[in-house]
């Protein structure tokens, strides 16, 4: 029999095994418990203050049954929960914290496999990032989207009918009491929000990456075949172990590539781009943003989800989910890749098929023809900046117009309502203080609404510029993600009031028509402003962040450190 890493707590007869063994028998476990299985960490963000993720706890049960059946034995453990409608100031802010949790966790304990159970937007990165650099056999188990949002007779989506409901009050388009009975029908189950936001994008770039079972990532929460997903996965983590089918082994160049093109495909959030690229700083491929700009070109848009679209999550799995877009792409992605399960890519999908063309298109129907997110060079983004067409107003994606500024978001709040506010329907919006370093945490804010005296008037959309991030379910011409950010001197930092911008994405252009003389004096004149944390996790945070173009995560954590660990807790 193999003998597994679990064994170098369990397998002892001194002093120290007798401390392994006899303080977990407290839980009821027979001697045999430690015989030599397979020893799963069931690595769980469950928390009532992560909504989305409340439900995890009975698909831990669900895992664990899956693990004793295939013969292993297994733990669950908790670790920082990330809630994504409650944390302030931004829980991005906290992801590379949580990152550190779920690493040390993973190494410091005896396990030899790990089930990741993760939901709301940051958990699922969170937990990957963290997993990487102990690179065990690791599987992820995502909770689903909830149910199709209900009022008044349609569907809702989350975020996305919010930020419209919103927008619609301000404009004095809908009541309060209608505003609050949406309120009601947004979240009628447990599970993720329903929209192609940043947790279903996440569930479903995991299983694009092959590191969640084939078919999984759209199962709603409350279906009954999620805990099946959830079952099948704790009896394969198993066999996993048994293989030895590490992380790396699965988490290959062509797996990003392969997630990339599904996520163009899908019309995923804009932060899968910070994610993955933090996913893959810490299992060491390389990847730049450049490579998902040149990946997703040409890439056709076949899901029809909010916020690019019209239908919800739950439409997306009855309609085929994740396999039937996959069998649409065959082409175009790397068919040869190992999967979590053991198989390739091309068998796992080899009999997808799409159930509602309404809702996935095939390849030569798309509802765009190329949609994948485009990535932006020029003056004022040297580093870079994203742009999500498919969830834009296509007159605006190639557009010249004066800059209204402001400062940051106190600003910001200050002026938007003003009525004097000097600003058209034709300016472009920017927004400075709101990246990493700056805000701190790079929030959601980039989908920052528009001029009260606008939205009366009817306009709906502008370009809005910034270093923060917007919601997965956000939609508008929204240019996000601007590196450097402003705070640390980015030419951001230096726009003002009237000046000329450009947003060109056709040839993938953001340009301050402003000469270089003027904006090396407006530069002597420029003092970084810091956000005052001068101790605690967010003052290391600060000091640490990388910028957006690198994935954000903090400057000592890329790369892997493996599971082995250097000293023990007694002497011999
Ligand atoms: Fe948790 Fe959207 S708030 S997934």
């Amino acid at each position: 029999m193999k003998t597994y890493r679990s064994q170098e707590w369990f397998g002892r007869k001194d002093k120290s095994g007798f401390i392994a063994r006899s303080w977990l028998k407290n839980q009821g476990l027979p001697n045999d418990a430690f015989d030599g299985r397979p020893v799963i960490g069931i690595c769980n963000t469950w928390s009532e203050l992560t909504p989305c993720n409340a439900h995890l706890r009975d698909l831990a049960d669900n895992v664990k049954n899956g693990v004793l059946e295939a013969g292993g034995i297994a733990f669950e453990f908790p670790v920082m929960s990330l809630g994504e409608a409650l944390m302030k100031p931004t829980t991005m802010l906290y992801r590379n914290l949580a990152s550190m949790d779920v690493e040390e966790s993973i190494r410091a304990n005896p396990i030899d496999g790990v089930v990741i159970l993760a939901n709301c937007d940051k958990t699922t990165p969170a937990c990957l990032m963290g997993a990487a650099s102990v690179d065990l056999p690791t599987l992820v188990v995502s909770g689903g989207p909830m149910l199709n949002g209900k009022h008044q007779g349609r569907d809702i989506g989350s975020g996305t009918d919010l930020w419209k409901f919103s927008e619609d009050l301000r404009a004095g388009l809908i009541s309060q009491s209608m505003f609050d009975e949406a309120e009601n029908g947004m979240s009628r189950s447990p599970g993720a929000c329903n929209t192609m936001g940043t947790a279903s994008t996440l569930a479903c770039m995991v299983e694009a990456l092959g590191m969640s079972l084939p078919g999984s990532a759209a199962i709603p929460a409350v279906d009954a075949s999620r805990r099946r997903a959830a079952r099948l996965s704790g009896r394969r983590i198993v066999g996993m172990v048994q293989e030895d089918l590490r992380m790396s082994r699965i988490l290959t160049r062509e797996a990003f590539e392969n997630a990339i093109i599904v996520n163009a495909a899908i019309g995923g959030s804009t932060n899968f781009i910070l994610h993955l690229l933090a996913i893959a700083g810490r299992i060491e491929v390389p990847l730049t943003l450049d490579d998902f700009d040149l990946l997703s070109q040409n890439i056709p848009l076949l899901a029809n989800l909010k916020p690019s679209g019209e239908y919800l999550m739950e439409d997306f799995y009855y309609a085929g989910g994740v396999p039937a877009v996959i069998s649409q792409l065959r082409d175009k992605l790397h068919d040869k890749v190992m999967q979590c399960n053991g198989k390739t890519l091309s068998a796992n999908y080899a009999d997808a098929a799409i159930f509602n063309q309404r809702i996935i298109a095939p390849a030569e129907h798309a509802f765009i023809k190329d949609a994948g997110t485009i990535v932006l060079r020029g003056n004022l983004c040297a580093d870079g900046a994203v742009i999500k067409p498919s969830a834009a107003t296509p007159a605006l994606l190639n557009h010249k117009a004066r800059a209204v500024v402001f400062e940051n978001i106190e600003e910001y709040n200050q002026r938007i309502n003003d009525p004097d506010l000097d600003v058209t329907a034709d300016d472009i919006l920017v927004l400075k203080g709101a990246g990493p370093k700056g805000y701190p945490g790079m929030p959601e804010v980039g989908n920052f609404g528009l001029p009260l005296k606008l939205l009366q008037q009817g306009v709906r959309d502008m370009i809005r510029i910034s270093d923060g991030r917007m919601s997965g379910t956000a939609f508008g011409t929204i240019v996000l993600h601007v590196s450097p950010e402003s705070c640390v001197g980015g030419t951001l930092a230096l726009v003002q009031n009237g000046d000329l911008i450009e947003l060109n994405c056709h040839e993938r252009r953001l340009t301050l028509h402003v000469s270089d003389n003027e904006l090396a004096r407006r530069r002597e004149s420029w003092r970084p402003v810091m956000p005052d944390y001068p101790r605690g996790y967010a003052s290391l945070y600060i000091q640490s962040v990388e910028q957006a173009h690198t994935g954000a995560d903090l400057n000592f954590l890329p790369g892997k450190s493996g599971s082995h660990i250097k000293r023990e807790p007694h002497p011999e």
